[in-house]
């Protein structure tokens, strides 16, 4: 098992590993007393993990109760909020007891947005399911539910105590989901380890699976424990997204998350090359290890039609759109591009 440390203002622990579940018991009671445990999860997820987790928690002296929601990112929203809250409420979670997030994003954004407002705030932990989840969404403390007029316009930061990332979890996984998650394992090569970026363009990510989540974790926790809040550095986590939300929204969510990532990289990485901060083989090396991993790399949508998209997004501030720009792979930096520009500079990066 390999352990990364999260080093925020309340630090835990990431455990990587297989067969994690079956050890869910042990692996909580290295934060948690015998106490009682809400495991939050979805449907798939339940039916897959819910009893062998539930189990090993009850083996390890937890007394335990579990519910589910309907899978899926539309699920992600007030109601199941309002579902899991009187759900807590009803089996008297205290203060004293934690909630185990059990499932992809969707699950542990909404149980860990519960568990930062419920009761105003109890102790949880993530059991990520998806690539994704394990590399990205569990790690770092960001909580929240979609609004009708938004993605995760309802969310707080909440660290979680620890978590347990079972990379078997992965063996169930169906391959568009499970490259979603390689393009997040890509984006953190590109910021910050050309030797992650090499592990992922040379061999089978599934065949070094505990070292690749391992080394993204290791990333993701480095960005938060310098900026917990996303007032600054961690913004750079946003390679390839400032344009990827515009093509996931363009697109109707035809385009996965991690597929608009992957384009909107490579779309960052020409713009960069025609502002002459990278060197021409930095886009094209990042496209052809997309596409050899099976990820898109374009996609049919003008600037004009990004750049309207991409101007309602939250990240917008005032007058400018910050975008992040590859320099080198490892390396990256951020640049504020006025509104007025914005069509513009995107066309640098849909054409080729
Ligand atoms: N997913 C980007 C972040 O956690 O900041």
């Amino acid at each position: 098992m390999k352990t990364v440390h999260v080093q925020t203002e309340k630090a835990y622990d990431v455990l990587i590993g297989s067969g994690l579940m079956e050890q869910a018991g042990e692996c909580l009671s290295r934060v948690a007393a015998p106490c009682r445990a809400a495991i939050i999860t979805d449907d798939t997820v339940d039916a897959l993990f819910g009893e062998k987790v539930q189990l090993s928690l009850q083996n390890a002296g937890f007394s335990v109760c579990r519910m589910h929601f309907e899978q899926g990112e539309k699920n992600k929203n007030l109601q199941t909020y309002a579902q899991i809250m009187t759900f807590l409420a009803e089996r008297e979670i205290t203060r004293s007891d934690i909630i185990v997030a059990l499932g992809g994003g969707v699950v542990g954004d909404t149980a860990g947005f519960a568990a930062a407002t419920y009761l105003r705030g109890i102790r949880f932990i993530q059991m990520p399911t998806t690539l994704l989840a394990m590399v990205d969404s569990s790690v770092g403390g960001k909580t929240a539910i979609d609004l009708d007029c938004g993605k995760n316009l309802c969310g707080a930061f909440w660290q979680p105590s620890l978590v347990v990332c079972d990379t078997d979890a992965l063996h169930t996984l169906p391959e568009k989901i499970y490259k979603d998650g390689l393009a997040e394992s890509f984006k953190h090569g590109v910021l910050r380890d050309e030797k992650l970026f090499e592990l992922l363009e040379n061999t089978d990510a599934r065949m070094n699976i505990n070292e690749i989540v391992a080394r993204n974790v290791q990333i993701k926790a480095e960005y938060v424990a310098q900026d917990e809040h996303d007032t600054g550095l961690r913004q750079q986590l946003n390679l390839g997204h400032t344009l990827g939300h515009a093509l996931e929204k363009l697109s109707n969510y035809a385009i996965t998350h991690g597929q608009a990532v992957a384009i909107g990289m490579v779309y960052a990485a020409r713009i960069a090359q025609k502002l002459q901060l990278c060197d021409a083989a930095v886009p094209e090396r990042i496209a052809a290890a997309l596409r050899s991993a099976g990820l898109p790399t374009q996609a049919a949508f003008s600037a004009q039609e990004i750049a309207r998209v991409a101007l309602g997004d939250k990240k917008r501030r005032g007058n400018t759109l910050r975008m992040v720009l590859p320099e080198e792979i490892g390396r990256c930096r951020m640049q504020d591009v006025p509104v007025d520009a914005l069509q513009e500079v995107i066309a640098l990066g849909v054409e080729a």
